[in-house]
């Protein structure tokens, strides 16, 4: 356990191990990577260039994004652990956002456990390629500026996302959630780490785990605790 004035950070064991190798995706030196911190460490002012570039990066990416994360073995093994050990998240009758969606590769274990799903996705050629089903709402939305009402969700997760804290927070209901999860964590160019996490949501819980070649972290936000 490590604890500062401003969070707390929880290390639980491994969970569900990898059955493959990993793929060799180079993330810090990915494009994406860049982008990622010039919108989160970057000056006021530069992140419409870095959403910019991001979008730009995906919307060429999307044509092969389903094809290319469905032959991944293990990519969903850290999502899948997160929910089978906090058995109460994304439970019948909850409200979670999927951000960062992608071709809603997090949806299957989401919905699966009775959930309500709004997936969104700031590129249009990603969201159009979400399956439509019961219980999950598409929306193409750029995470700065989500198209939900202040603390209306339960949780709200994002698998090798993009993060905007203040966002994140105003949507969350009091006792909300965020389950922050990397299928291949530093390897993956959208890789936020847990202390990240915890120091970019002031009074924060976090409680993290390894799990196949990734890691999830479950956070409790200190404005949306009951
Ligand atoms: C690495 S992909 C992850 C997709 C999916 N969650 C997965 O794990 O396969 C990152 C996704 O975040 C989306 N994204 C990037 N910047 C965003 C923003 N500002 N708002 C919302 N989505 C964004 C991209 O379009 C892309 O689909």
């Amino acid at each position: 356990v490590t604890s500062g004035a401003a969070s707390r950070v929880v290390a639980l064991a491994a969970g569900r191990p990898a059955t493959a190798p990993a793929p060799d995706l180079a993330g810090a030196a990915h494009p994406a990577r860049r982008l990622l911190h010039a919108l989160l460490d970057g000056e006021p002012g530069d992140d419409d260039a870095a959403v910019a570039g991001l979008r730009e990066e995906y919307a060429r990416q999307a044509p092969a994004w389903q094809g290319w994360t469905s032959a991944q073995a293990d990519y969903l093994a850290p999502l899948v652990d997160a929910l089978e050990r906090n058995p109460d998240l994304a439970a019948k009758g909850t409200v979670v956002v999927d951000l960062g969606t992608g071709t809603g590769e997090a949806l299957p274990p989401l919905l699966a456990r009775g959930s309500t799903v709004v997936a969104i996705d700031l590129v249009r050629e990603m969201v159009r390629e979400v399956p439509p089903g019961p219980r999950c709402l598409r929306v193409q939305a750029d995470v700065r500026r989500l198209p939900l009402a202040s603390a209306s969700v339960d949780l709200v997760v994002g698998l090798n996302a993009v993060p905007c804290w203040d966002e994140m927070s105003r949507v969350l209901r009091l006792g909300g959630r965020v389950l922050w999860v990397s299928s291949f964590g530093p390897r993956t160019p959208l890789y936020v780490p847990p202390d990240r996490l915890a120091a970019s949501l002031p009074g924060s819980t976090v409680e993290w785990a390894p799990a196949g070649h990734g890691h999830w972290a479950l956070v409790e936000v200190e404005s949306c605790r009951d």
